[in-house]
């Protein structure tokens, strides 16, 4: 079966018809789907019945896997590069992480030096209703960013914060901000270039503790609102409502998102495979 991208008409995503990830992939349709990610930015796949194996190994044509470092014992049954996703408890103990709260915007780890390029999901249990993912496109943010902003964020560096995570939980070992400025993370461009497809994007990382490297904290606070109010507007997002079976991976560089949370009565399940990407470059807009 030949394979058909069909855009989701939003903001970002293209679902992607007539291929079976639990199989083998050659070169050509791998390419024809690699396209389609950087055209789209996040790629759907329906109806998928893939082994935590075969998802990684799909996850490792985009470069080499993460492991998702930190959760080493939440991994699928064998596979160390996939990290499970879920509220489920067994006999008290959980499956996986992240639980069934609502997660914040936010782009995968951008809080560490070389953030990850590629999130794979595969879901494998869903609530009927609840845990929608909503995503962003980061591109259109800052092609529509107005003058002014585009002249405040030109040149300037981010510090992302890694003491909170996207449930705006302290992560183990860490301790409270009190200042952004203080905060422990890593320095990345605040307009990053897309190191495939050359475009520039807003790199935003997360709302809470960043910091506008040599601004002052109200300075900085000020310029992180009005980039965050401009960049939640519904027309840079779409959002997800998971069928199981669904694959669904995503570019971390020129996207953020979140999710819904979902009553902890339900089942929700997913395996994420990640893919390393590469040390963020600043987008300088005469060169371009
Ligand atoms: C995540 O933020 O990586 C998890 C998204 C989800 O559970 O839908």
């Amino acid at each position: 079966m030949a394979i058909e991208i069909r855009p989701t008409g939003g903001a970002l995503g293209a679902e992607v018809l007539g291929v079976d990830l639990a199989r083998p992939m050659d070169d050509a349709a791998f390419e024809t789907v690699r396209r389609a990610w950087f055209d789209h930015l996040l790629l759907l796949f329906r109806d998928q019945d893939v082994p935590a194996a075969r998802q990684a190994a799909f996850a490792a044509r985009f470069g080499e896997l993460d492991g998702v470092p930190g959760w080493r014992d939440k991994h699928a049954a064998g596979e160390e590069n996939v990290l499970i996703i879920s509220n489920v408890k067994q006999d008290g103990e959980a499956l996986g992480v992240l639980g069934d709260g609502e997660l914040e915007w936010h782009t995968d780890m951008s809080y560490i030096p070389v953030p990850p390029s590629v999130s794979m999901l595969h879901a494998r249990e869903v609530p009927e209703t609840g845990g929608d993912t909503h995503f962003m496109n980061m591109y259109a943010v800052y092609d529509a960013l107005p003058a002014d902003l585009a002249e405040a964020v030109r040149g300037r560096v981010l510090n992302h914060d890694s003491s909170y995570d996207s449930s705006n939980n302290l992560r183990p070992g860490a301790v409270e901000v009190t200042r952004a400025c203080d905060a422990p993370g890593a320095r990345h461009p605040l307009v990053r270039r897309h190191p495939e497809t050359g475009r520039p994007s807003l790199y935003l990382g997360r709302r809470k503790n960043a910091w506008i490297v040599g601004l002052e904290d109200a300075e900085s606070e000020r310029l992180l609102d009005r980039l965050w109010a401009f960049a939640a507007q519904p027309e840079f997002a779409w959002f997800h409502r998971w069928r199981s079976g669904d694959v669904l991976m995503w570019d971390n560089r020129c996207t953020m998102h979140r999710r819904d949370s979902f009553d902890p009565a339900t089942r929700r399940v997913m395996h994420r495979a990640q893919v390393k990407g590469e040390v963020p470059l600043a987008f300088e807009p005469e060169a371009a």
